[in-house]
This record gives structure tokens, C-alpha cells and sequence, in this order.
């Protein structure tokens, strides 16, 4: 009943697109907005929030419903880091899986030294230790304020009681059997998913109930001890994999100092290693202001504009392949990389009109396709951007059988063999190799972004390493480009990440003469769909919030009663 009045509330109070992605705001005192992969989520999130809980209570509802109705990226398989602004202070849990204590820095290698095609993508093998089940915990133990079993619960009721697949997630579950089965791989994805590839149907997960129940009733012990780490460990052993119980019982989430930075009066807040995405914005970021402090702003997606961008993201990509991994076990200079003095140095570098040779562009110190994010922000004014991951869509497209959940691709993320690219055409070296119980380099970047201490933008998108260009832009097309939420997530975006030479990946929309002018400049132009924007931002006391139209997601603010 309580669901039917907030949804009639919500369809009286915003003026949706078509897409039913972006929303105008009432005249209020205070309200609260989720921005949302999915409309699932988005309903459970405003609930609890209708309920008394804060944004992270909310984030935590939302990231167990996606676990159930969003199975390419949502999970309790998988990782993913979490920005909180909270009563007024920054935070950063890092829930990112870490490698097996059996994982080895060539164990993806074969007999000629060769990187294996499939290893570190598909199966058992791929899967790193998953951290979402540790992280919501830590994340509710230091700020839930509703109890965790009823944070646990709406997960529960949509895995057994169903949901209507969308027909959007019925497409990729129907894509995904046909390409596992092209490519010969042994995977249950199909018995437990099969049914998920027709739109319109109720899909229960009985398995997957009973696990979430168990999470519900015995919080992490739920998962990481007992039934549900006993099917993940012999659905292991018996297909290859590496994961223990003891690997299970000693993962732990991580709170850490999130990245902050100043960027034209705004305090930046974002995430640190292991995710290369807080260091790369700030170098962006920087970049970028201070060539266009010292020489005309170039109009929005005009060539000039991606030159100059790529250019800048070039210079990020040398050095997220030399400097970045998991601090716990690699001396990341992160001050060093953000520092005022070196990201001015970097921009002087870049040439306005020719493209710079790419084998010249070193890391300079010297002299991720899926995943999915959520933006909350309640009624208080606290703020969560979370970004949650398998790797890729569907992870390692099997499920951890009698516990009914994806496991997750994650090790693909760690540099295989120094140079060899990974499925993100990232490539890395010491600082990303393989070793037991390390976290693999990620380019997941929730961020909020702060005016005079108050929530300004909230911020984040799937997309691996085109993560890192997604949101930087999001920044730059409100921020400095003064677009609406609207604009700034569906407006075509680019990316350029150093290696391929001189290509810019782009989404579609740009005026031809755009690319023209680029191509005849010497860039390969090569059109790629990438990243699902989810962004909420505050103007002049307003919320508004948006997601991306080419996905699922839905947005929404609400005023408090
Ligand atoms: N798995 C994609 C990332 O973490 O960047």
C-alpha cells in the first residue's frame, strides 16, 4: 500500500521523459533523490528513505535489490567502492575483491609466456574474492540508521516472489547465452538465467532468496561462513577456481581517505587507490582548467574541445599504467600525482592543434564492459555515490551454484603480463601484478562534488576504464559548461585513454563536421556506446537528478512530508 501512494506521489510530483529518466523539483523545503540503474532499486531506495533512513541506508537497499534484478553488474558476487558525505564529513569504503591466497602473478599465462584469451574472463578461475556482502556491513555498522534486516529484506522479496524481467536485461541475458555458447565455454549461466531472456516474465531466484536470508539473519557470517561460503568453495574446487575458506574468512572491507581536491571553488570528493578514477579526475580535471584559464573555453563537443580533452587523458591513461594499484601493497604517489605544481606542468605539454606523438607521452613523474553506479542523496543533505561491479556484463558468467549468485571476473583487472592489455585495452606492470590477497586496480570513480559544504553533484557510471572519461565530463558539462543533469548524461561523451594511437572512441550524436575536422587533425574516430551516467545535482537549493536514457536506470526526487 505504502509502495502504491509513493508511486502516485512520485508520477504527481516529477515530470518525467520519455525515457522516465529525469525529473523537475517541487517547491519544498527539503527533498531527497536517487538517481538509479534501475526502476527496482530506485523504488526500494526512496522507501527506505520515506522511512527515516539516510542515504546510506539507501545505498544499501539499493545494492541488494541489484544484486537480484540488475544480474549484469548488481551483485553480492562482486566489489565496488562507496563516496558518503555524512553530516558534513567525507568518507571512502573500499569493498574491491581481492585475489586468492593461491592467485600468482603468471598464473594467466600459458607454456609460451602468452596471456590465455579466457581465463581471467570467464569461470571460476576469474573470480576474485568477493567483498559487497563486507562492505554493506562496514558501511551499516559505521551509519545505518534503519535496521539491517529491513535494509536485507526488499532483495529477498524480489528473488522470491519475481520480478518482471524489463526488456532491456531480457536483450543482454539472450545476447550473453548466444556468446557463451559461441565460444564453447562451460558455464551454468544459462540454467540459472535462461528464463531472464524473455521480457515480460516473472523471474524468480530461490536460491539466491535463501543466501540473501541468510545475509539478512546472520549479516556477513551469512556469506562469508556456513552455507553459502561452503557452495561458493566447492562450486570452486570441482570448476578450477582458487577461493578458500579461509580466502573467505579473511576478506575484509577497507575505509579509506577519499581523494579531495579543489577545482574552480568546488571541493572535489573522490575515490583513492585502489581505483586509479580519483587520481586520473583530479589530473583531468586540472588539466583542463588550467589550459582553458590561459586560452579561450572551446564550445562544448566542438573539435578543439575533444583534442584538447584527449589530449589531457592521454597524459592520465601513462600514468595510471606506471603508478597505480593497490596501496596496501604498491607506494602509489598519490601526492605527488595530484599535485597543483605537476598537473600545470602536464597541461603545458599538451599542443592545442596537433595530436602529441602517443610513444612519447611517458608517465611524467620521472624528471575498466560493465559495472553499475547509483547516486543518492536524502533529505539531510548526505550524499552516497556508488559504483558496484562484477567486471564484465555478467562477470564470469557463472553462478556459485546452490547459492544462486554471479561470481565475479575481477582478476582481468590485475596486469596479466606487463604490457599485454587487458579486456579494457588497459594496460599496467608491477603496480597492478598479480599477488595473494591484493585488491586489482579499478577505474570505478564514485564522486561528489562539494560548494561551501553542501552536496553539489553527485556522480558515477559503469564502463571500465571509460569510467574515469564519463564522469570527468559529467563535472565538466554542468560544472563548467553549465548543462541541466539531462544534458550533461545524454549529451554524446568521448574517450581517449592513450593506447590505441590516437584513437577517440565516441558515442553517437556528434555533428560530422565534428569528426571530420578531427580525422583530417590525424585521430581515428571509432563509435562505441560506453558508461550509464547516474547524477543528481543541487542549484540554488534543487535538486534534479538524471540516468542515462540508453539504459534502465530511472531518477527521481521526492519532497519530504
Ligand atoms: N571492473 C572495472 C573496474 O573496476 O574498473
Amino acid at each position: 500500500m505504502r509502495y502504491l501512494l509513493i508511486s502516485a506521489l512520485i508520477i504527481s510530483l516529477t515530470a518525467c521523459s520519455s525515457s522516465e529518466q529525469v525529473t523537475t523539483t517541487p517547491a519544498s523545503t527539503a527533498e531527497y533523490a536517487v538517481a538509479m540503474p534501475d526502476k527496482f532499486a530506485a523504488r526500494v531506495a526512496l522507501d527506505v528513505m520515506q522511512d527515516g533512513g539516510n542515504a546510506v541506508d539507501a545505498a544499501i537497499a539499493a545494492q541488494f535489490v541489484l544484486a537480484v534484478t540488475y544480474p549484469e553488474a548488481g551483485n553480492i558476487g562482486g566489489g565496488g567502492f562507496m563516496t558518503i558525505y555524512m553530516d558534513s564529513s567525507a568518507d571512502f569504503l573500499d569493498y574491491r575483491e581481492m585475489a586468492p591466497a593461491d592467485a600468482s602473478r603468471d598464473m594467466y599465462l600459458d607454456d609460451n609466456g602468452d596471456v590465455h584469451p579466457t581465463d581471467s574472463l570467464f569461470g571460476a578461475k576469474a573470480s576474485g574474492i568477493p567483498g559487497t556482502v563486507a562492505g554493506m556491513w562496514a558501511a551499516h555498522q559505521k551509519y545505518g540508521k534503519l535496521p539491517w534486516q529491513r535494509l536485507v529484506q526488499p532483495a529477498i522479496t524480489y528473488a522470491s516472489e519475481g520480478f518482471e524481467v524489463p526488456e532491456k536485461l531480457a536483450g543482454r541475458v539472450s545476447r550473453y547465452i548466444k556468446r557463451i555458447e559461441k565460444r564453447g565455454l562451460k558455464t551454468n549461466f544459462a540454467n540459472y538465467f535462461g528464463e531472464a531472456a524473455t521480457a515480460g516474465v516473472l523471474f524468480k531466484q530461490p536460491e539466491l532468496a535463501a543466501t540473501l536470508s541468510r545475509i539478512r539473519d546472520n549479516g556477513p557470517a551469512g556469506f562469508y561462513e556456513g552455507e553459502t561460503a561452503d557452495h561458493i568453495v566447492s562450486y570452486m574446487q570441482a570448476n578450477g577456481g582458487l577461493i578458500s575458506h579461509e580466502d573467505l574468512t579473511r576478506y575484509h572491507a577497507q575505509w579509506r581517505t577519499p581523494i579531495n581536491f579543489d577545482w574552480r571553488g568546488y571541493q572535489v570528493v573522490t575515490a583513492p587507490p585502489p581505483s586509479s578514477g580519483g587520481i586520473a579526475v583530479a589530473q583531468w580535471l586540472g588539466m583542463v582548467d588550467n589550459v582553458t584559464r590561459t586560452n579561450i573555453l572551446p564550445a562544448h563537443n566542438s573539435a578543439p574541445y575533444l583534442h584538447l580533452v584527449s589530449e589531457a587523458g592521454k597524459r592520465v591513461f601513462a600514468d595510471r599504467a606506471e603508478y597505480l594499484g593497490d596501496p596496501d601493497f604498491f607506494a602509489v604517489p598519490q601526492p605527488q600525482l595530484i599535485a597543483p605544481d605537476y598537473i600545470a606542468k602536464r597541461a603545458r605539454e599538451i599542443n592545442l592543434t596537433a595530436i602529441s606523438a602517443t610513444p612519447q607521452i611517458k608517465p611524467g613523474l620521472h624528471e575498466s564492459e560493465d559495472t553499475t553506479h547509483f547516486s543518492i542523496v536524502d533529505q539531510w543533505g548526505n550524499a552516497v555515490a556508488n559504483t558496484t561491479t562484477i567486471n564484465l556484463s555478467f562477470g564470469a558468467g557463472v553462478v556459485a551454484a546452490g547459492a544462486g549468485f554471479l561470481l565475479n571476473d575481477e582478476m582481468d583487472d590485475f596486469s596479466a603480463k606487463p604490457g599485454v592489455p587487458n579486456f579494457f585495452g588497459a594496460i599496467g606492470g608491477e603496480a597492478n601484478a598479480i599477488e595473494p590477497y591484493k585488491r586489482m586496480l579499478s577505474s570505478m570513480t564514485p564522486t561528489i562534488v562539494l560548494e561551501d559544504g553542501q552536496v553539489k553533484l553527485v556522480t558515477g557510471s559503469p564502463g571500465g576504464t571509460t569510467i574515469i572519461s564519463s564522469v570527468t565530463l559529467s563535472i565538466l558539462n554542468t560544472l563548467l559548461y553549465d548543462l541541466s543533469a539531462e544534458e550533461a548524461v545524454n549529451l554524446p561523451r568521448f574517450h581517449h585513454q592513450l593506447w590505441p594511437e590516437d584513437q577517440i572512441r565516441v558515442h553517437e550524436g556528434f555533428d560530422p563536421a565534428t569528426l571530420n575536422t578531427l580525422q583530417d587533425m590525424g585521430y581515428n574516430i571509432k563509435e562505441s556506446n560506453f558508461g550509464d551516467l547516474h547524477l543528481i545535482m543541487q542549484q540554488n537549493g534543487k535538486l534534479s537528478a538524471a540516468s542515462e536514457a540508453r539504459g534502465r536506470g530511472k531518477a527521481v526526487v521526492q519532497s519530504v512530508k
